[in-house]
């Protein structure tokens, strides 16, 4: 028998990867950008689609959500974490910055561009109904939004249509239609994409909103963000591997991430 305890030493199991999550599948449109500006870089994604949608529920219930995701994701090792999405952006992101030595990345609605942008001065802001009645947006308005109109409009059902990759249906064209519609009525000639889920409906948004009216992304800006927080002295060469995580149930979300990320990622069941 031996006079010491032996301590065995556990390896994080994805140092050096880029975190990055969402309520679900949303944030596999960041994560695309990520992957564009990083290509050997690794990358871990957690959905939480065994929570989605994020956008109708209590600030609380937002907030334990995105510190338990961020905190698992620093338990394996992750050099960064970003935020791919603007829901538990604009309730959570302090508190998971204060939960963590690590560089937090957060996507927010790109209203700061779109008044750069609009020519007509009237600017449509797509979102869930947490991000159009936060603080952290009525704030961007305020700050950004002088002598322009800023319209913002929940949309209720849009992520549930992309969580199950319900991309071109009747059901999709009219749902996009019913809050697309009255903002281009009203003179918007910019749409701000301000759910990391509505990428995923660029076409049918662009179809009824018709080809004069710009619709903004932030992804790109978001994984220029990551690029300059991570510097040189954190980038890797790693071997560009990336890993799907889901709350939910795997089969489903294994389908329709192939769907939506068209590349081989195998999706994983997050444990708990
Ligand atoms: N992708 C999330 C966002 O960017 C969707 C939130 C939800 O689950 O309602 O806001």
């Amino acid at each position: 028998m031996s006079a010491h305890p032996t301590t065995t030493l556990v390896e994080p199991a994805f140092a050096q990867a880029i975190g990055v999550f969402d309520s679900g599948v949303g944030g596999l449109s960041v994560l695309r950008a990520i992957r564009e500006a990083l290509p050997s870089e690794d990358l871990v994604y957690v959905a939480d689609s065994g929570h989605a949608p994020y956008g109708d529920q209590s600030e609380a219930h937002i907030t334990q959500r995105t510190l338990e995701v961020g905190q698992w994701l620093a338990r394996q090792g992750v050099k960064a974490i970003t935020i791919a999405c603007n829901t538990a952006t604009v309730v959570a992101a302090r508190s998971l910055r204060e939960h963590t030595h690590l560089p937090v990345v957060a996507i927010e609605p790109a209203i700061k561009p779109a008044v750069a942008l609009t020519r007509t001065g009237v600017i449509g802001v797509l979102a869930t109904r947490q991000t159009v009645q936060s603080d952290s947006v009525a704030k961007l308005c305020a700050q950004y939004g002088q002598g322009k109109r800023i319209v913002l409009q929940a949309c209720p059902g849009w992520v549930e249509l992309v969580e199950q990759a319900n991309l071109h249906s009747p059901l999709t064209e009219s749902l996009v239609r019913e809050f697309v519609a009255p903002l281009v009525a009203q003179g918007a000639d910019t749409l701000v994409l301000g759910c990391t889920h509505y990428p995923f409906l660029h076409a049918a948004i662009q179809r009824v909103a018709g080809e004069g009216v710009q619709l903004l992304d932030p992804a790109e800006a978001v994984a220029r963000e990551v690029v300059r927080r991570l510097g040189e002295h954190r980038r890797t060469q790693g071997a560009g591997s990336t890993w799907v995580f889901t709350t939910g149930d795997v089969a489903q979300a294994q389908r329709v991430v192939s769907h939506l990320w068209q590349d081989r990622a195998t999706v994983q069941a997050l444990p708990s």
